[in-house]
């Protein structure tokens, strides 16, 4: 194992589980989830943050009722009841 320092200035966990059972999850269809990594991606792509910003569409975070949720590292930001409208706000501040 080697031991090296994460290249990116900031990741962005992105919660898009989806539950088939009936549970709540960030990425069921009227959640908003899924919308909201796919617009991070995107916004990534666009904003020109490849190398800097890294977004990982994630599974469940384990705080489905308040989600989507986002988790903003270093810095342990937890952005809840976020969505697809909020992508570019969130990014230009990781970025930043
Ligand atoms: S499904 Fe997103 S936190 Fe659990």
């Amino acid at each position: 194992m080697n031991s090296k320092k994460i290249p990116y200035k900031r990741t962005i966990l992105a919660c898009a589980h989806a539950r088939a059972e009936g549970r709540v999850a960030c990425g069921n269809p009227g959640r908003g989830g899924a919308e909201l990594a796919a617009a991070l991606k995107d916004g990534a792509k666009r904003l020109g943050l490849k190398g800097r910003v890294r977004v990982v569409k994630s599974g469940c975070l384990d705080l489905c009722e308040l989600g989507p949720n986002v988790f903003v590292y270093p810095d342990g930001e937890w952005l809840a009841g976020a969505c697809a409208a909020d992508a570019d706000e969130i990014l230009k501040k990781a970025a930043s």
